[in-house]
């Protein structure tokens, strides 16, 4: 098409159809799988995941992908990092280290357990926090960084896993934009102490509202399996305790069903991003006055 006068000056557009968008059924793949697992969980009447089995099939489908013992499935990105930060079982006025560019659901995980936030820099590049920029930030009472991987790109990790081990801080890898996304060979999420994803609509996969816990430490994961579920241990006969305080943050069948048939899909979907960022990438590098993304590790 030979275009000599720009739509928005009065010629003829280009594109008539609007771009698909997160928001409806344009920009996301739901259909038939999702409808049947759903089927399966409303004829089975249990719509709640301690009667149900899909939410469970669920966490052991991304525990699977990503390599990890222990997933687990709660109501939202937000609580999932909640629910990592509460797993660390840290004391109130003590600092946890994360990125000023990131969703509010970060911070208010750590507000919410009476931490102090505090903000390292990121690489301007990349949006990123970086080893240099956390390692200004590191006090008498930071016991925790949490590093954000933006925009699905995974920050420097090994840098910052070494200065952490050196001042004894945990790391949580907030993943709620990376799904998928490795680093060096390691899928983002499973190389700090814990990983949180988000299943919210605009996410790589969706369940509507939705998150994941994973990691590899048994007393960690026992501890965020309880916060979600009010500190109750379940599964000992005769016990309803509530060991300590905890949240109601249950992901229920229905985000189960829609979850599970995402995550079979998840692979082929982020492999579908990833061709059209990068031909669209090729186009902006290719184009005077542009700068494509900064990519670290190619
Ligand atoms: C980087 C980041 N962290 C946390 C969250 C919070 O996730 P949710 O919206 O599912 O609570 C989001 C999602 O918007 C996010 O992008």
């Amino acid at each position: 098409m030979d275009i000599t006068e720009l739509a928005i000056n009065g010629g003829t557009p280009y594109r008539v159809r609007p771009f698909p968008t997160y928001a409806n059924a344009s920009g996301r793949s739901l259909g038939d799988e999702e409808k049947q697992l759903l089927a399966e969980v409303i004829d089975s009447g249990a719509l709640n995941r301690n009667d149900g089995s899909k939410a469970v099939a669920l966490e052991r489908a991304w525990a699977e992908m990503l390599g990890v013992p222990y997933a687990h499935a709660v109501t939202s990105g937000t609580a999932a990092l909640h629910t990592a930060v509460a797993a660390l079982n840290l004391e109130p006025g003590d600092e946890i280290i994360t990125s000023p560019i990131t969703d509010m659901g970060t911070v208010i995980a750590v507000l919410a357990c009476n931490l102090v936030p505090t903000f390292a820099d990121v690489d301007p590049r990349t949006g990123n926090i970086t080893a240099t920029t956390i390692a200004r930030q590191i006090s008498s009472k930071t016991r925790a960084i949490i590093v954000v991987h933006l925009f699905g790109q995974p920050a420097d990790m090994d840098p910052i896993l070494a200065l952490a081990r050196q001042h004894d801080l945990r790391v949580i890898e907030d993943c709620a934009q990376a799904h998928l996304a490795a680093y060096q060979g390691r899928f983002v999420g499973t190389m700090g102490d814990l990983g949180c994803f988000s299943f919210q609509q605009s996410k790589q996969m969706t369940t509507g509202d939705g998150g994941l816990v994973v990691g590899r430490d048994e007393a960690l994961a026992i501890r965020a399996r309880l916060f979600s579920d009010k500190g109750w241990p379940r599964g000992i006969p005769g016990l309803r305790g509530h060991l300590f305080l905890g949240m109601n943050y249950r992901m229920t069948e229905l985000q189960g069903a829609v979850g599970l048939a995402q995550a079979r899909k998840l692979a082929g979907m982020v492999a579908r991003r990833r061709r059209t960022a990068g031909s669209l990438r090729e186009r902006v590098a290719a184009t005077p006055g542009l700068i494509p993304p900064h990519i670290l590790h190619p």
